[in-house]
């Protein structure tokens, strides 16, 4: 198939470029380039979507199937104006943030309400503002859905992780426990988390092009115990975790941050206000051909890339410091009975 990936110059759009091209598909790739270079074996044409003719390097080329990850409802109308006559697959990749609820457990992509969509020129809100990034993905959706109808796959990402993940929000996990010692654990032990190894949804991606995997999914893994995690990941890197389990009211009141950035603790979310937002209902997507790879493995080679790109020896974009981990371990133990 000739397949162009919008983007392909980091992380997801990256790996999927990849994928297709070690599947022997003929790869076109189209982004500035300014967040890094596109794999090996594939066609780079530099594209700015954020000027009105933006596409325009594209004109004349014909592909089979499109993959965008664009968050900014313009570049999705534009390009699907560009490129969808004759494009026989188009896949958006979207998130489960479009879900207004995200605090019921166990919901479903048929069912579960999502967010208005963001006005069509707001675009600029869509990029400033982390509270638009729903409405403003499902402005997306209905671009893609609207020109491409029974051509395309809409997949609702959760935590994509794994080798090449700028965010740090699962690489802290393997990091931490790779370093041994005791390991502040956030919440408790039974509560959800769920997330996809970039891989896999990469994987995913270019089989429903290849299939013609048509509607909208969930993508991500079933949901689990967070005390499973960190008992996989410490597999993975060979490590059995001593984990201090610390309540969420107390890390609040330590300022500890939830999810993401600095001072918090990855993969883990307030209560009850987030409890379903990593526990969706994902049966439709593995039923559609998503294949979830071991957790220990995603581990293992997060640690590994970690290591090799030296990221490992720079300071994190989430998580805990060491010294912010030994700060409020100890506040922890001295706390009043
Ligand atoms: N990370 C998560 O945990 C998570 C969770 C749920 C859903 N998602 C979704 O998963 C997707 C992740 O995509 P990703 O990993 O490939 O990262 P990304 O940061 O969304 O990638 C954006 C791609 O678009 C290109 N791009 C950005 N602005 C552009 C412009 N003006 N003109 C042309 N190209 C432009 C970038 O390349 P250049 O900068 O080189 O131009 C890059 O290749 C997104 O759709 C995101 O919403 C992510």
């Amino acid at each position: 198939m000739r397949v162009l990936v919008l983007g392909g110059t980091v992380f997801l759009s990256r790996a999927t470029a990849a994928h297709a091209a070690a599947r022997g598909h003929e790869v076109t790739c189209a982004a500035r380039g300014s967040s890094g270079e596109p794999p090996a074996g594939t066609t780079f044409v530099r594209v700015d979507r954020d000027a009105p003719d933006g596409l325009a390097p594209l004109a004349g080329r014909e592909f089979d199937a499109v993959i965008d990850v664009a968050r900014k409802p313009t570049q999705v109308r534009h390009a699907v104006a560009a490129l969808a006559e004759g494009v026989k697959h188009w896949t958006f990749v979207s998130t489960i943030s479009v879900y207004t609820d995200q605090a019921t457990p166990g919901q479903n992509v048929r069912t579960a309400l999502v967010h208005e969509p963001l006005a069509a020129e707001a675009d600029a809100a869509a990029e400033a503002d982390m509270e638009n990034y729903g409405p403003a993905k499902i402005s997306c959706e209905q671009a893609v859905t609207d020109a491409l109808g029974d051509r395309a796959a809409v997949l609702r990402a959760g935590l994509i992780v794994g080798p090449g993940d700028p965010s740090d929000r699962f690489t802290y996990w393997p990091l931490r426990l790779a370093r041994g010692g005791e390991v502040l654990a956030p919440g408790s032990p039974e509560e959800a988390v769920q997330m996809v190894d970039v891989r896999d949804l990469a994987a995913w991606i270019v089989r429903c092009a290849e299939e013609g995997v048509v509607g909208t999914f969930d993508a991500t893994s079933p949901a689990f115990p967070r005390a499973e995690m960190l008992a996989r990941v410490g597999a993975g890197v060979g490590v059995e975790p001593e984990l201090t389990w610390v309540d969420q009211d107390f890390l609040a009141a330590q300022q500890v941050n939830e999810w993401s950035g600095p001072r918090s603790l990855p993969l883990w979310v307030p209560l009850p206000q987030y409890a379903g937002h990593l526990s969706h209902d994902v049966s439709s997507a593995l039923a559609a051909g998503l294949v979830l790879r071991d957790l220990e493995e995603t581990a293992r080679d997060t640690l590994a890339w970690a290591r090799e790109t030296g990221r490992d020896q720079q300071p994190l974009r989430a998580g805990l410091t060491v010294a912010e981990e030994s700060e409020v371990l100890a506040a922890w133990r001295s706390r009043p009975a």
